[in-house]
């Protein structure tokens, strides 16, 4: 790979943050990545720059109509100093597809690849080193054409910022309580459900304040037609551990085809545990967790790789998980994954890129 990628050199650095005083997405390094669509002329411009404020025409039109997705992945410091990725080629691929349903310009995934090392590999110094902690990677496409008219955008900006982020759980996993959302939906199939596009997120934020005013951290969405069938959550998949079977949504179309997911399932089954990809409905969940045979319960994502729940409210009923304990499975999940992650196992399937 050696694709032009334009450097424009930073004057004076800014101060890194207190390793501990990270949390999410509060600080950004000193460069971005910009490239540019348009009609005539496709993707061209890429760009290293200077991370600053963008100018934008008001009648932009990601502001009116939302043709806006994005991505979200990490490097991670090994003890030994190196900065791995994890599995970038399919956030890529997955950017793509988001493209694609909103009828927005396909990227040239190699170039992506090569903006993404060349702006970690230049950021190197801001990937933090304390345990948990990581940089966080977000590539976004938006649409810049100055029009009000409803169609897609003729002009386009990509950009790749980066984030350094703190450790999601302190020093220990923690099972979170879960609200299934029965009054909300997040998607429908035929929508956009399995697209990374930030109207989804939009949608998602009133039914999560209801959730956290009841006390509870993360909504489970329910299919949107029966409002029978357990979807994913906010930002996770997520996973049932019934009778010493896991089993998962399976991708339907309207949730997001997570990339821990797809790790979890293939290091699972590489365990000789069967995982089954399946409509599964919250009754049975209930059931499942009477007959006493519901023994973990766990979302998978970028942000916290697996979080274990503890307790769910179906429909008013409160159901218990493992004695509110992290499973077995979830255990050895997150300490697999994290393991790849951090370069401290052999790394089987292939999944990190060093930069
Ligand atoms: C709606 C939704 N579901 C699932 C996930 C988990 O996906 P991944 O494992 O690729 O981070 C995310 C996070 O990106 C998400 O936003």
């Amino acid at each position: 790979m050696n694709k032009l990628i334009e450097r424009e050199k930073i004057t004076s650095k800014k101060e890194k943050p207190d390793p501990s005083s990270l949390g999410f997405g509060k600080y950004f390094t000193d460069y971005m990545f910009v490239m540019d669509y348009e009609e005539e002329k496709g993707w061209h411009h890429p760009r290293l720059t200077p991370y600053a404020p963008i100018m934008l025409d008001p009648s932009s039109s990601v502001f009116h109509y939302g043709q806006a997705v994005f991505e979200g992945l990490k490097a991670y410091r090994t003890e030994d100093g190196r900065v791995l990725l994890f599995r970038p080629e399919q956030n890529i691929k997955r950017l793509n597809r988001s493209c694609q349903r909103m009828s927005m310009p396909p990227l040239d995934e190699e170039l992506v690849l090569e903006a993404l090392t060349q702006l970690v590999e230049l950021e190197k110094e801001w990937v933090p080193r304390e345990k948990g902690t990581s940089l966080y990677i977000r590539p976004f496409v938006i649409a810049t054409e100055p029009s009000l008219g409803v169609k897609a955008s003729k002009n386009y900006t990509f950009m790749i910022v980066l984030s350094p982020v703190g450790s999601y759980y302190g020093d220990q996993l923690q099972p979170i309580n879960i609200y299934v959302e029965d009054e909300f939906v997040r998607a429908v199939n035929g929508g956009v459900g399995n697209a990374k596009t930030s109207g989804n997120y939009a949608a998602s934020l009133q039914a999560q304040q209801k959730a956290n005013e009841l006390g509870y951290d993360q909504v489970l969405w329910l299919d949107a037609i029966e409002k029978k069938y357990a979807e994913e959550v906010g930002s996770m998949n997520i996973f049932f551990v019934i009778n010493g079977e896991v089993v998962t949504p399976a991708l339907s179309g309207s949730i997001l085809s997570g990339i821990t997911r797809a790790s979890a399932i293939e290091l699972i089954r590489s365990w000789g545990i069967p995982v089954r990809e399946e409509k599964i409905s919250i009754d049975d969940i209930y059931a499942a967790s009477a007959r006493g045979e519901l023994t973990e319960v766990f979302g998978t994502g970028t942000a916290a790789v697996v979080t274990p729940v503890g307790e769910l409210n179906i429909h008013g009923r409160t159901v218990i998980v493992n004695d509110r304990q992290i499973g077995e499975i979830s255990k050895k999940l997150y300490q697999t994954i994290t393991d790849i992650q951090l370069g401290k196992v052999k790394d089987p399937f292939h999944w990190t890129v060093e930069v």
